[in-house]
């Protein structure tokens, strides 16, 4: 199977979880619970799920049961942020994934509703898949605070609020790369890591890999949309020439730690295809 047939199949997979998860929305208030159904299922490439779910493989574990609970509740924040990062208050987009956004299409209040819901709902996922009796239950807590620490105000957040209130300058453009897109991505990479089994070593190494190549993703994604986009980007800053500079560096060093990592083609092989994507 090529890679691409691979990660299609991983990504369809995953979409059926997503769905199953959407079913137990029937208990939430309507307009909510579409919502939330709503920007959870509209698309998007699963790509922090898929990482976190390879992590557990790498290393041993199923990617199933426990760590699926964690795969879902990185990408409900994912699409938490997703949703409020469109808002009118914060890039003010009308599409996303090639639908309205959420604000466009349920309000902005629920919108903000929506998000809040999701990012509680990883909570939810987390803490619940954790059994106090289990063996690995220190590692699925500490695979917890590594999701938590990356999506907060010193990560993912942190990143946006730079970005957001700066619109990020040659002085700042590193640090907002690194924590509104890096941080997740390596989060999902570490967490994965733990739940697989990983010690805290190589689950930090997979974490660093995931901080190169989440940096890489960004500057991809700059240069796929072009300089038209509302925020400084390094495209806008830098050029067009420096930025595919960047992100060839970025891949050489992603790539280079993967050799001193166990099982890690899948990880390598995706790598590529996400800096050679055209879209
Ligand atoms: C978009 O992330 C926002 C960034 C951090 C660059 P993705 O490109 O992973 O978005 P989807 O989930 O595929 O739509
Ligand atoms: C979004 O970054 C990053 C988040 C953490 C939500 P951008 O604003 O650059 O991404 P797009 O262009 O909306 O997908
Ligand atoms: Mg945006």
């Amino acid at each position: 199977m090529s890679f691409t047939e691979e990660y299609k199949k991983r990504k369809e997979e995953f979409e059926e979880y997503l769905r199953q998860l959407t079913y137990e929305f029937q208990t939430l208030p309507s307009e909510l619970s579409q919502a939330v159904t709503y920007s959870l299922l509209c698309g998007g490439k699963r790509l922090r799920p898929v990482l976190l779910l390879e992590a557990v493989r790498m290393f041993g574990g199923e990617p199933n049961g426990v760590a699926v609970n964690f795969a879902l509740a990185i990408e409900c924040i994912h699409t938490y942020s997703l949703v409020h990062d469109d808002l009118p208050c914060m890039d003010n987009d009308d599409f996303r994934r090639g639908q309205l956004t959420c604000h466009k299409k349920f309000g902005e209040a629920l919108a903000v509703l929506a998000g809040d819901a999701l990012l509680n709902l990883s909570h939810e996922l987390i803490l619940g898949a954790i059994d106090l009796e289990d063996n690995n239950r220190d590692a699925l807590i500490k695979a917890g605070a590594v999701i938590a620490k990356a999506a907060g105000g010193s990560g993912m957040v942190g990143g946006q609020s730079r970005d957001i209130l700066t619109s990020a300058t040659e002085r700042t453009i590193d640090y907002v790369y690194e924590k509104k897109t890096a941080a997740l991505i390596s989060a999902a990479l570490e967490a994965g890591a733990l739940i697989g089994g990983a010690t805290a070593k190589e689950a930090a190494q997979l974490g660093e890999f995931g901080k190169i190549f989440g940096f890489g993703f960004q500057l991809k994604d700059d240069l796929l949309d072009g300089e038209n986009d509302s925020q400084n980007t390094y495209l806008k800053l830098f050029g067009k020439e420096q930025t595919k500079n960047a992100l060839k560096e970025h891949t050489v060093a992603a790539t280079n730690i993967l050799h001193g990592v166990k099982n890690s083609e899948f990880l390598t092989e995706l790598t590529i295809h996400f800096m050679e994507r055209t879209e």
